[in-house]
């Protein structure tokens, strides 16, 4: 190859004389060592020099995106009227998650009609509905959930039911239906009704303390220990076990989510990733898919036993847990070991913290109601134990006043809001057990009263919870006076479900039997 040298030389001078210390294998070390420290800091600092201009430019990039961004949110929401908003903030800075904040956002429902926009920082913003025509209108048609308060919980519940959208949600749901069907319910009163007088028997000890008890907890272990016997004919022994990890770590996630929805930086992953919050997060995830996972692998064990198969096949029906483990579609495959967990986690979670909402916060206002005897679970309609879902719009929207919405908006349903609306209720907040009498209920706009949600997405587990409802309320009532403690008034929080800061505290006293 000798020959070609010349040739080489005179198009391009040898490579080796530019970097010498690259190609040169006879290079003396002592050159070498004296050579290549200066150049490859050189390179160093081109690479740092690129670096520093690639990060400006996608600065400005992200600068101007966030700009457009907010230009056309502006504009988006130009014919919906809202509350003033901070510079930086937006709204963001007025939710202080300190019992005030559902307070805050009924005084803007009050002040503008139908809906508003709200804004968590300035680049992100959704329309606040409660009028039951907005309702109604985005209820009846199929638009996913939004991929921002539940991308926040996917990491928790899984792309379960709850979370999924399009034809795998269609298939999970035809799935999980028979799962609550009347015959498969009847069965689980029983069993709600032992797990329920667990609790009242333990009240039973507490009461002659004469003490307020804090009741969202006792109550979350009822209904915990509930659904993992009739979802999953599992014997958690939680409500004996106070200290309960699972309870512990779904109170974690709860507050947690809730925190990241309010806090700007923590809506970017990595910001969150390496924070103290999303540290926690992910340690209470762990705990609760280790839960969760012990469960599946209880049931798979014994399914694997042919004669419990057998049993299960030829029992007339299913748990929930054996509809999904048995299920199979046309090609007879089952749910990946991902779907099932989802699936699992989403019906732990749906399944006891909305009904512990929702039978606590029947009881306060039992407590606080002289005529508590006259009314039934459905009386908690101030306190929705679910106070509201969002929809991202895959279709624009026109509504019945003539404003409407592009295609890409977040709109957020408030139950709350429209459970306490002046022009739906004649005095909203003040507690009417009679608001909900077939009579007055027939009168009503069918999207008024909707704690259930309604259409395709409304909630699967609605009989269920009813039910569970009707027998907590059912027993505790004989067996109990409830009383306010008027030094420890509950302060309303929505974390998911409706909560409250401190608990919801009672006084009990026992009912003697008449003898
Ligand atoms: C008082 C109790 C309950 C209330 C107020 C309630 C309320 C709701 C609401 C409002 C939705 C719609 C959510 C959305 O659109 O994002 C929903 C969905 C759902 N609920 Fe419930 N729920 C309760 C109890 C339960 C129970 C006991 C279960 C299961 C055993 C359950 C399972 C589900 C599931 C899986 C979905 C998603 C359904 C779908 O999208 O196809 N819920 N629930």
């Amino acid at each position: 190859m000798n020959w070609l040298q010349p040739i080489c030389e005179t198009v391009a001078p040898p490579v080796t004389n530019i970097c010498p210390w690259l190609y040169n294998t006879d290079l003396n070390p002592d050159m070498a060592s004296s050579t290549l420290p200066g150049l490859s800091s050189l390179r160093l600092a081109e690479l740092l020099h690129w670096a520093a201009y690639l990060c400006v430019l996608y600065l400005v990039y992200k600068v101007i995106s966030l700009f457009l961004r907010k230009k056309k949110l502006q504009r988006v929401f130009s014919s919906f009227p809202g509350p003033k908003r901070h510079w930086l903030y937006g709204n963001v800075h007025e939710f202080k998650q300190d019992g005030k904040d559902l307070d805050v956002v009924n005084k803007y429902a009050k002040q503008f009609d139908y809906g508003f926009p709200i804004w968590l920082g300035n680049f992100f913003a959704s329309l606040v509905v409660y009028h039951p025509n907005y309702v109604k209108a985005i209820l009846s048609r199929q638009d996913p959930k939004d991929n921002f308060a539940y991308y926040f919980i996917t990491p928790w519940i899984g792309k379960g039911l709850l979370v999924l959208s399009g034809q795998k949600w269609f298939q999970h749901r035809k799935l999980l239906t028979p799962g609550f069907h009347y015959d498969v319910l009847k069965p689980y009163v029983r069993v709600t009704s032992k797990s329920v007088n667990v609790m009242l028997d333990k009240w039973e000890k507490l009461a002659p303390k004469k003490e307020p008890v804090e009741l969202f907890h006792h109550v979350s272990l009822m209904t915990l220990d509930t659904i993992m016997k009739c979802a999953f004919s599992y014997e958690s022994n939680c409500q004996n076990n106070s200290e309960n990890d699972y309870i512990k770590a779904v109170y974690e996630l709860s507050y947690l989510v809730d925190h990241r929805f309010r806090c700007f930086p923590y809506h970017n992953d990595f910001i969150y990733y390496l924070s103290p919050h999303g540290f926690r997060f992910r340690r209470a995830v762990k705990t609760k898919h280790e839960h969760t996972e012990r469960v599946i692998k209880l049931r798979k064990e014994s399914l694997k036993q042919e004669t419990e198969v057998e049993m299960i096949k030829q029992k007339r029906h299913l748990d929930f847990l054996d509809i999904l483990l048995c299920a199979k579609d046309e090609n007879g495959q089952g749910l990946s070991d991902e779907d099932l967990r989802a699936e699992v986690d989403t019906f732990m979670f749906e399944g006891h913290d909305t009904t512990a909402s929702g039978v606590s916060w029947t009881l306060y206002c039992m407590a606080k109601s002289e005529r508590f005897l006259e009314i039934g679970p459905q009386s908690s309609g101030e306190y929705p134990p679910v106070p509201g879902v969002a929809r991202e719009l895959k279709e624009p929207i026109a509504f019945f006043d003539g404003r409407s919405l592009p295609k890409g908006t977040v709109v957020l349903l408030s139950m709350f809001c429209m459970n306490r609306s002046p022009s739906m209720w004649d005095n909203p907040e003040d507690f009417d057990p009679l608001r909900f009498s077939p009579e007055n209920s027939s009168k009503r706009h069918s999207h008024a009263y909707v704690p259930f949600s309604a259409g395709s997405r409304n909630c699967i587990g609605q009989n269920f919870a009813m039910n569970e409802m009707k027998v907590a309320i059912a027993l505790t009532l004989p067996r109990f006076e409830l009383s306010l403690d008027p030094d420890n008034e509950p302060k309303l929080i929505p974390q998911l479900v409706l909560r409250s800061v401190n608990g919801i505290h009672l006084n009990l006293k026992k009912i003697e039997k008449a003898s």
